[in-house]
């Protein structure tokens, strides 16, 4: 059976993992070609990933999801707490790696390496946390969350969804995204895919 919680989730989970390897790709491809990358689309890139789960996607998870799941499977409190920290930490991960991108754009190569191993453990870690949400949290909501569970969920993910509540609505980051799209190379991107 579906569930718009878990829908969004899901839904938001493959939107970041395609983001942060389409960022994978856009680093592999400069260092082969030899070249400096498009400063332009990984600032966006970075941009989006900072605003967007520590806006929209990280709350419904700590503030929505993660309670619940607790009251059920008191369990998983250990991954639950593992899964806060992260988020608390992820505002300082990123700005961390969006100021390692501005040194080796303003300082050239010598920043380069920096930023490219801070850029590589940013995405293992965020993958390895996505994938723990969806390998061990979504999979013990299936289990345990009963009719009531899942109807005070799904209506306060819909209403999470909602401008008026004074959340930032997932259009607001549309622009943004489509012009990343424009230029990062696939998967997420219309650009050229060299390693394809
Ligand atoms: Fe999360
Ligand atoms: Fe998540």
């Amino acid at each position: 059976m579906r569930h718009a919680s878990l829908d969004i989730i899901h839904a938001e989970h493959q939107a970041l993992a395609a983001m942060l390897r389409s960022l994978q790709m856009l680093l592999a491809q400069s260092r082969r070609d030899g070249k400096t990358p498009d400063f332009e689309v990984l600032r966006a890139m970075l941009f989006y990933i900072d605003e967007f789960p520590e806006r929209l996607h990280h709350p419904k998870e700590s503030e929505l999801l993660f309670p619940a799941i607790l009251a059920r499977c008191p369990d998983l409190a250990h991954v639950i707490a593992k899964l806060d920290q992260d988020h608390a930490r992820g505002e300082r991960a990123v700005r961390d790696l969006e100021h390692a991108l501005l040194a080796f754009e303003m300082m050239g190569d010598s920043r380069r390496v920096a930023f490219e191993r801070a850029a590589e453990t940013y995405v293992r870690q965020y993958l390895e946390h996505m994938a723990v949400e969806e390998t061990e949290i979504l999979p013990a909501a299936r289990k345990h969350f009963g009719v009531d569970d899942w109807a005070v969920l799904d209506a306060a993910f819909e209403a999470n969804a909602d401008p008026l509540t004074g959340h930032l609505a997932q259009p607001d980051y549309q622009p943004l995204f489509q012009r990343i799209l424009a230029h990062a190379p696939a998967p997420i991107g219309l650009g050229e895919a060299k390693d394809a």
